[in-house]
């Protein structure tokens, strides 16, 4: 296995399905909360540790939206999204699609430029420092309703080069993607990519309607599309990537254990499986350690790993040519490596 870990640790990748103010480590939390004075639920960074428990997404959620009532100031989400790159660079990520919940912080009454170019600020400065490339896409929260994803798209044009895409994420039972049907027209209007979390709790139809009423070109997740064979055709057909969390699954409860993952069955059905960490302070590992968890317990071959690896690179949006330039270099790696 060592050799496997190795590789994993050389490839480069990329990551698609990170939520920033999920990386929000708790020493970070910690310190952003004395900064601006905001009284956190926890007496210790090791007490909000252990809270870190849940039966289902809904309980993640729950306190997800409390840890992020410490993010105010510009500066505050300048260090978020720096210390993901700086990590990311670490397990040499060198593309981030980055999503983030402005409504999250709207709510709260925060700016939503503030928000925008404290994470732009640092995805330029992250560049600069670490070669690692990173765009933003914006969620919008499914729990709450199309007008506000409205108003949401609407303060969102004003910053219109610094979004690629829009993304549908929070609670997903009972909230369809159906639900955002003419706030997505809208931003495919707009040239915005998107993308839906769907099948991650919720059923295939949630899937279909990903894909037939949103027009995703990704979808988060898709653990239930295996539910559904036409489904699978579908997704396998269209080359549709799935944004695969295998850690994220496993906390949030939605398999019981790593070695009956639905990845296994997605690659033998030639599914475009991309491996991410989705809120990775709060799932026990970033994206070389959900790499790690699912190559042992699935015992993924090195063939398996690098075609997850191309996966990724090839659903991103990366330029065509910059894009062929990393999946040369994944090559030449691949090849050194063996
Ligand atoms: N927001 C942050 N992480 C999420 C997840 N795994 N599913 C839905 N919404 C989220
Ligand atoms: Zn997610």
């Amino acid at each position: 296995m060592s050799d496997t870990r190795e590789l994993i640790q050389r490839l480069p990748k990329c990551e698609l399905h990170i939520h920033i103010e999920g990386s929000l480590e708790p020493e970070l939390m910690f310190a952003l909360a004395k900064r601006n004075h905001v009284e956190l639920p926890y007496p210790s960074v090791e007490a909000v540790r252990r809270a870190y428990h849940f039966g289902n997404l809904q309980d993640f959620l729950d306190i997800y939206y409390r840890g992020m009532s410490v993010l105010i100031a510009e500066r505050d989400f300048y260090d978020l999204a720096f210390a993901y790159l700086q990590r990311a660079h670490v397990d040499n990520v060198r593309h981030v699609e980055m999503f983030f919940d402005p409504q999250g912080h709207t709510t709260r009454g925060i700016a939503f430029g503030t928000v925008v170019d404290g994470l732009s600020r640092a995805i330029a400065d992250a560049k600069r420092q670490f070669g690692v490339e990173a765009s933003l896409i914006m969620c919008f929260l499914r729990h709450l309703d199309e007008t506000d994803a409205q108003k949401t798209l609407d303060s969102a044009l004003a910053f219109r080069d610094k979004i690629v895409g829009v993304g549908l994420d929070s609670s997903e039972r009972g909230h369809p993607p159906s639900k955002f049907a003419h706030v997505f027209a809208r931003a495919r209007a707009a040239g915005l990519f998107v993308t839906a979390h769907a099948g991650e709790e919720g059923p295939p139809s949630y899937v279909w309607e990903a894909l037939d009423i949103l027009g995703v070109g990704r979808v988060d997740h898709g653990n239930r599309s295996l539910e559904d064979e036409a489904l699978v055709g579908r997704l396998a057909r269209e080359k549709i990537a799935l944004t695969v969390c295998p850690l994220s699954n496993l906390r949030l409860r939605v398999i019981d254990d790593l070695t009956r993952h639905p990845l296994r069955r997605m690659l033998d059905k030639g599914l475009a499986v991309t491996v991410n960490s989705d809120d990775p302070a709060y799932f026990g590992g970033y994206v070389n350690e959900n790499y790690r968890a699912v190559t042992d317990a699935l015992r993924l071959t090195r063939d398996e790993i690098i075609a997850i690896v191309r996966n990724g690179f090839e659903a991103s949006l990366m330029p065509v040519a910059a894009k062929a330039g990393a999946i040369a270099e994944l090559d030449r790696i691949a090849a050194a490596t063996e």
